[in-house]
């Protein structure tokens, strides 16, 4: 049935199945994942939207506070993307994602079904965005699903580079990133909302993959996974819709 869509998607002027390494694609990311061949990709580690944004800014006492990282960050549905991964993803391949409160049931729905979903990391920031309104806790986390492909596979048969136990902890503590890592425009202004950590990436690319490997993420951003790759000898795919995020990425792995 796959190879019939295939087709169709072909005379369609799609991309026949084909996977360059180490190039960020610009485009939409069901439709690059639909150009990629079965079984290609040995790790996912991705940053889809967390749907976190608001339409009206938040008003505290003189300050007019926006919350709103882009039109990207609404309304987006893991399902179709998930099913993708799924397919091009290796049967011993895994997975990394990052997610917000709202989506672990979603994401639990996903991963309880089909794959054999092993842990849910929490990324504890330190240096969390206030609560101005002080009607709430401070969100302080962020997390990360962790997936096998296969619900069948025997977890000692997959990739899973020990680190020693306090390493191996399922909570990561570290600031929101600021400093030098994070890319500024001109006027000083971060260049991606949610620019993820180097420090995190890497981890979990090392525990999950083997150099030369290939790592997927199909939402780049401005590319951080593929530099943490590029620092680790093994191979990314991926794509970014946003064209200035994408030239962003590029400049910064080339
Ligand atoms: C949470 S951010 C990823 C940030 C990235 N981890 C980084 O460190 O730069 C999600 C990214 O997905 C992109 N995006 C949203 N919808 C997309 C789609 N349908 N296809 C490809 N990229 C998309 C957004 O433009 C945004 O840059």
């Amino acid at each position: 049935m796959y190879y019939i869509y295939r087709v169709f998607a072909f005379t369609k002027g799609e991309l026949w199945p084909y996977m360059k390494l180490n190039e960020i694609k610009n485009m939409d990311c069901l439709k690059y994942l639909r150009s990629l061949p079965d079984n290609s990709v040995d790790l996912v580690v991705t940053d889809p939207p967390y749907n976190v944004s608001q339409k009206t800014n938040i008003k505290y006492k003189d300050l007019n506070v926006t919350k709103n990282f882009g039109d990207w960050d609404f309304g987006f549905d893991p399902a179709p993307v998930m099913a993708e991964i799924k397919r091009v993803l290796k049967p011993k391949g895994q997975i990394f994602v990052f997610c917000s409160t709202d989506q672990i049931p979603k994401y639990m729905d996903i991963f309880k079904e089909k794959w054999q979903f092993r842990n849910l990391l929490v990324w504890y920031k330190t240096n969390p965005a206030p609560r101005l309104s002080k009607t709430n806790f401070v969100f302080a986390n962020e997390y990360i699903i962790y997936a096998i492909n296969d619900p069948e596979v025997k977890p000692g048969q997959v990739t899973f580079n020990w680190q020693g136990h306090k390493e191996m902890h399922n909570t990561i503590i570290t600031g929101a990133l600021q400093g030098k890592e994070r890319l500024r425009n001109k006027d000083g202004k971060a260049t991606h909302p949610t620019q993820k950590p180097l420090s995190i990436l890497k981890k979990l690319i090392e525990i999950g993959s083997n150099k030369e490997d290939v790592v997927l993420d199909c939402f780049m951003g401005v590319g951080s996974t593929a530099v943490a790759c590029k620092e680790l000898n093994r191979n990314f795919v991926g794509c970014e819709l946003d064209i200035k995020y994408y030239q962003e990425g590029n400049k910064r792995i080339n």
